[in-house]
């Protein structure tokens, strides 16, 4: 039984933030961003809320779809509207999915990666027909518009993909899922939990505000995007040549270039959708696997790898046969 990835959507909020009006926040210049980077501009939603993103990303995916057979809806977020409903259980509700279990993931950037790993798992024990895996952020709204070294990657957007139970048809061939500890904590964002009655004066709460050690991150990110590349494909009988296109955590140019690099496989080969959004933590692998699907280089049959990295620390790779 294999199951399938048979439709992708994507959301991105109105609000165009460009290098140069960074230039007016931060001490900061577009040629820095660009050479350091890839990222020109991202969006940031402000008339749009997290919801709305994936709302209309699952809609892109669902569209003409009969809604009674999602069983399943999963949405990793680190920005979600609200702790309670989850983000899951308002997506279930607004696309009326009367039958779908939902709830909401959070491994960070890897977090679409692990979403579409669970999703597999538990289709294949429930027997669930289809699923819906979105990865959606805010990430603005937890971004230090003070810090140089990070408010100029950070953007808001929604993807989605639809996956389907297949008898017949292969699907996802194989995942590899990594966690590595962050003892540093070189990628962090705090809980603003209040202060409590009974809490002592001294009482401090780390802001709600990503920080990050973006060298070390950087290290991390080069190194664990190959390690998962290589388990991902190491038992399957299959070569990097045999895939079709690689879809990675849209994190930094950098990075991909080096996973280009150190597979041996062109760039043009690797999805590369950052230039206009930046990163998106857990919606960056899904919205770009959505510009790979609507740019018509993908035939029925190719086999696509998804990489993610992030948090955590966290990482995994996944290979599917379209
Ligand atoms: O999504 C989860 C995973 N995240 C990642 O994978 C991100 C990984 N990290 C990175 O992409 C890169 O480390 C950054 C883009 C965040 C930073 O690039 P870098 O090449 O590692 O730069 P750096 O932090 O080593 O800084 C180099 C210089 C420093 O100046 P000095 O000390 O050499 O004088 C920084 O202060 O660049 C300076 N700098 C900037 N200059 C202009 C840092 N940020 C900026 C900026 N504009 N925005």
């Amino acid at each position: 039984m294999g199951i399938k990835i048979i439709k992708t959507g994507k959301a991105l909020p109105e609000y165009i933030l460009t290098n140069r009006e960074l230039e007016e926040l931060v001490d900061t210049d577009n040629d820095w961003i660009v050479e350091r980077t890839g990222i020109s501009n991202r969006r940031v939603a402000i008339k749009e809320s997290n919801l709305d993103l994936s709302l209309k990303a699952a809609e892109m995916c669902l569209k003409g779809y009969d809604r009674s057979k999602v069983d399943l809806v999963i949405v990793s977020t680190i920005t979600p509207d609200k702790l309670v409903p989850c983000m899951g259980s308002l997506l279930k509700r607004d696309l009326n999915l009367e039958n779908a279990i939902a709830f909401d993931l959070n491994a960070a950037c890897s977090g679409f990666i692990y979403g579409v790993w669970t999703a597999e798992a538990l289709m294949k024990v429930n027997n669930f027909r289809s699923a819906l895996v979105i990865g959606s952020e805010c990430l603005t709204r937890i971004t230090n518009w003070e810090d140089r070294g990070t408010c100029v990657l950070f953007g808001d957007g929604a993807g989605c993909a639809l996956l389907e139970r297949d008898d017949n048809e292969t699907g996802i061939i194989s995942s590899f899922i990594k966690n590595y500890d962050d003892p540093k904590e070189v990628l962090a964002c705090g809980m603003e939990y209040r202060k409590r009655p009974f809490d002592s004066e001294d009482f401090s709460y780390q802001p709600m505000l990503i920080e990050m050690a973006g060298t070390q991150v950087f290290k991390f990110a080069v190194n664990a995007i190959n390690e998962v590349m290589d388990n991902a494909i190491k038992d399957t009988g299959l070569t990097y040549e045999d895939i079709a296109f690689f879809v990675p955590h849209q994190a930094n140019m950098r990075i991909i270039n080096a996973a280009s690099q150190k597979t041996g496989q062109d760039i043009t080969k690797f999805q590369v959708s950052i230039k206009d959004t930046g990163n998106v933590s857990s919606a960056s692998v899904p919205m770009a696997l959505h510009d790979l699907m609507v740019s018509g280089k993908v035939k029925k049959g190719d086999k696509i790898m998804l990489m993610g990295f992030g948090g955590g620390l966290s990482a995994g790779a996944i290979i599917y046969q379209v």
